[in-house]
């Protein structure tokens, strides 16, 4: 396994790659590797011949209030955890190398990235659409992964991708939970004993909606108010949203009719978690019974 620290040496070692013709996979992340990251470095490697890992803790998508500087970075761990899931670069450039002194190019995504995190993060979204595609400039991948965790920003780069005619696929894999629940992210190191159980009653509220409506409930507001009260049992969580929305334009809606996207952001203490899951509603008369099919 390589690894880059310059634009310029990451181009070179995936030209020669291609010019072995091998089919391209890009992983971008900002490190602090987990079993999330694993299982996309895994299915990439699984799909691609040469797989690049970016490692890059993106500042244009922190805002000025946010965790930028003391988010979670181990070079060491990032390294033996790429080596052993079989990645072929890493590619961790600094900031200078990332951007100008000052950057005035931006690629923004109108409309979807209005409601749920884009809501409560200005400017969040510009960050990852610059350099992401910045990212895909760079390594010109064939097929680049992303995470479910992240619904809405998976939403908006295929969207990217799609409006601007990039030339690559974009692969979005399942979110990868603790045994108990809890969705795997960088963030969870900050989580306290105490504050680590009540972030439980995320993955909880989930399951409840998902039984409710499995019980035939389609009201949202409905749903979203049996969610809430599972959330509010913890005195340290304070919910930024609980939205339930279409999983195409991700605009609110108000019954589920088909497919619909749950989507959560909740601070347990000072930890901003996020979380989502796709639920389907099946009218009664389409439900078929064993004997049926
Ligand atoms: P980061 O938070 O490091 O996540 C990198 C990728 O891992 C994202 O696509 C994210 O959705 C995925 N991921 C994180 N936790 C996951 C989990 N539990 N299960 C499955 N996938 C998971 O997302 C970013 O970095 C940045 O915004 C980035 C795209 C790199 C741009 O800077």
């Amino acid at each position: 396994m390589e690894l880059a620290g310059t634009i310029r040496q990451a181009r070179k070692s995936i030209s020669a790659a291609r010019a072995a013709g091998k089919r391209i996979g890009l992983v971008p992340t900002m490190g602090a590797l987990h079993a999330g990251h694993i299982s996309l470095i895994e299915e990439a490697t699984g799909r691609c011949d040469y797989v690049v890992v970016s490692i890059f803790v993106n500042p244009t998508q922190f805002g000025p209030s946010e965790d930028f500087d003391k988010y979670p970075r181990d070079v060491e761990s990032d390294m033996n955890i790429c080596r052993q899931s079989g990645a072929n670069l890493i590619f961790s450039p600094s900031a200078s190398q990332m951007y100008q002194k000052e950057n005035i190019t931006w690629v923004n995504v109108d409309k979807l990235t209005e409601n749920l995190c884009g809501r409560f993060r200005p400017g969040h979204f510009r960050g990852v659409t610059t350099v992401c595609t910045k990212l895909f400039n760079i390594v010109q991948p064939d097929i680049a992964f992303f995470g479910q965790k992240d619904a809405q920003q998976a939403i908006v780069i295929k969207r990217m991708v799609a409006d601007l005619n990039m030339p690559l696929q974009i692969v979005v894999c399942p979110t990868v939970r603790e045994p108990d629940g809890l969705a795997v992210s960088s963030r969870n190191k900050y989580l306290s004993p105490e504050e680590r159980k009540d972030a439980l009653l995320l993955s909880q509220s989930f399951a409840e909606c998902e039984r409710l409506v499995k019980a035939g409930e389609r009201n949202c507001k409905l749903l979203i108010g049996s969610m809430r009260k599972i959330i509010a049992q913890s005195s340290e969580a304070q919910i930024e949203y609980i939205s339930i929305v279409d999983t195409e334009t991700l605009a609110d809606i108000d019954v589920i009719e088909g497919e619909a996207l749950v989507a959560l952001a909740v601070k347990i203490g000072s930890t901003r978690l996020i979380d989502n899951i796709i639920i389907s509603y099946q009218p009664r008369s389409a439900r078929r019974t064993r004997n049926e099919i």
